[in-house]
């Protein structure tokens, strides 16, 4: 099986910006840990970062040939329908990620337009946040849970 890793705009950043939020892990060694964690799952991990609204709908679009989705749409999961009504489209579960626990944040960020489509969120538990929904998302793949 194939898992996309996907981040949203700025994630790029990730360990350079506001480390007090987001830490100082990158999001380079965020896509080598999920891969590794990946490799001992048994599936492979293909990793995708975008700032752009209409590259992350190609991007959700090209897990209709894979298996599942980990997916931190960043501030697009705040307003974009376009993302949501993408990650609807794709019958492979998708488990949304935020590093940062955006409950205890600016009232803006708690809700999640996107987050209703997907087969769980995880918001506030840093970057370990992408593994476990690693492996969750497996778990959904192997039927091992709903
Ligand atoms: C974020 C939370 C969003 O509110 C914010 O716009 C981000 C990162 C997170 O991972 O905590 O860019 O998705």
């Amino acid at each position: 099986p194939t898992v996309l890793l996907l981040n949203g705009p700025n994630l790029n950043l990730l360990g350079e910006r506001d480390p007090a939020q987001y830490g100082s892990t990158t999001l380079a060694d965020v896509e080598k840990r999920v891969s590794a964690l990946g490799a001992e799952l048994g599936v492979d991990v293909v990793c995708a970062q975008s700032n752009h609204e209409g590259a992350l709908v190609d991007h959700v679009h090209s897990a209709r040939a894979m298996d599942g989705i980990v997916f931190n749409p960043g501030a697009y999961a705040h307003y974009s329908i376009a993302l949501r009504d993408a990650v609807d489209a794709v019958a492979a579960p998708c488990v949304e990620v935020h590093v940062s626990n955006v409950y205890a944040r600016e009232p803006f960020r708690h809700t999640s337009v996107t987050a209703p489509v997907m087969r769980g969120s995880i918001s506030g538990c840093g970057v370990h946040g992408y593994e476990l929904a690693l492996r969750h998302v497996v778990s959904l793949i192997s039927g091992e849970s709903r």
